[in-house]
């Protein structure tokens, strides 16, 4: 018993960031950000929420699948950006595309959420607990971001993406692997809202991304290859049998250097943060949406995900598209 891609959507904000115009606030250029990161534009929030885009993402994949809200038995949605502390976004968005059987719940794993709540849909169906899930990854990245720091705002941008997943025989998800190293968490960190109470005489916290490019650099080329390598190995596939690799869109460098140290070609590794930049825990879907709607994601292919991001967490699944 597996689960299978039965839907894909997506959803982005209005507003087009381009380089150009971030150069306009800090000290960088459009040809800098592009060699560096390979990210052209970006996409901001001027108003949308993470409940707002990822309800857009959900009824986009339930159509697509040909569900109804109501068939919903699992809704997750993975966001580290939530706008509220309660109630939790998956809630929220229950609410707004009407899946009113469903149990919904958010999880925060960074980048890597999508890939993990990915894993949890996969294991309440395996053990026959729900028939389905609406898996999303949203963020409003841009709120977290300190827009006077070039190393990091020029990275990031807001979205969602959603895929529905149901039960099937064959096929589907044949391995998974996650990962997570708390011991290395100050790599890349953001602060919430801080303890204020009238007992707490301790400095306040960091509000903004802070980040070591280059540690984070280094933690995915390294981690990312060995992950897909350990799920490639539990399904007793080869680098060789897969169609097309769904990585977490943080930068072109980056995905370079793990098709190079997975000896694939890199025409197997589509990407769109290009146009998109990095949005975190959508990216994964945003990018499988974007795939399956020009038909370079088909029955029958070996696909692998990975995603990597703030804890440290990362990981890997191996599909067989059905
Ligand atoms: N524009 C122009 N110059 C910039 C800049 C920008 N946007 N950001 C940093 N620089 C400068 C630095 O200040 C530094 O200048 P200095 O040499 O005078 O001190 C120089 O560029 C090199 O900085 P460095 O941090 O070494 O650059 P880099 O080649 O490592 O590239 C990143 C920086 C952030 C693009 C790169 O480290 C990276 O992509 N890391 C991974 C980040 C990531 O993906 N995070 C999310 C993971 S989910």
């Amino acid at each position: 018993m597996s689960i299978r891609i039965a839907g894909t959507g997506g959803a982005l904000p209005e507003k087009k960031v381009t380089n150009d115009m971030i150069a306009q606030m800090v000290d960088t250029s459009d040809e800098w950000i592009r060699e560096r990161t390979g990210i052209g534009s970006r996409f901001v929030s001027t108003g949308e929420t993470v409940a707002s885009l990822v309800a857009r993402a959900c009824s986009l994949a339930l159509e697509r699948a040909g569900r109804e809200a109501e068939e919903v038995e699992l809704l997750l949605v993975a966001t580290c950006t939530p706008e509220d502390a309660l109630p939790c976004m998956a809630c929220q968005v229950q609410e707004k595309i009407g899946a009113k059987e469903a149990v919904a719940f958010d999880l925060n794993a960074a980048c890597a959420g999508f890939l993990f709540a990915l894993h949890t849909a996969w294991a309440y169906v395996e053990s026959g607990i729900y028939q389905n899930a609406l898996v999303a990854g949203g963020e409003v990245l841009s709120k977290m971001i300190d827009w006077q720091d070039r190393g990091t705002c020029v990275l990031f941008g807001d979205g969602a993406g959603a895929v529905l997943v149901e039960k099937c025989a064959d096929g589907g998800i044949l391995s998974f692997v996650q990962h997570s190293d708390g011991n290395r968490g100050a790599v890349l960190s953001c602060g919430a809202r801080p303890i204020a109470n009238p007992y707490f005489t301790g400095a306040s916290q960091e509000r903004y991304v802070r980040m070591d490019g280059r540690e984070v650099f280094s933690f995915a080329l390294r981690q990312v290859p060995a992950a897909i390598e350990e799920a490639l190995a539990k399904a007793r596939l080869a680098v060789e049998d897969v169609d097309v690799f769904v990585l977490h869109q943080a930068n072109r460098r980056i995905i370079e250097g793990i098709s190079r140290r997975l000896g694939a070609d890199l025409e197997k590794f589509p990407m769109n943060l290009e146009q998109v930049g990095n949005t975190s825990s959508a990216a994964i879907p945003l990018l499988l949406d974007m795939l399956y709607r020009e038909g370079r994601i088909r029955s029958g292919q070996v696909v692998v995900l990975s995603g990597f991001g703030a804890g440290l967490t990362y990981g890997a699944c191996v599909m067989r598209i059905n």
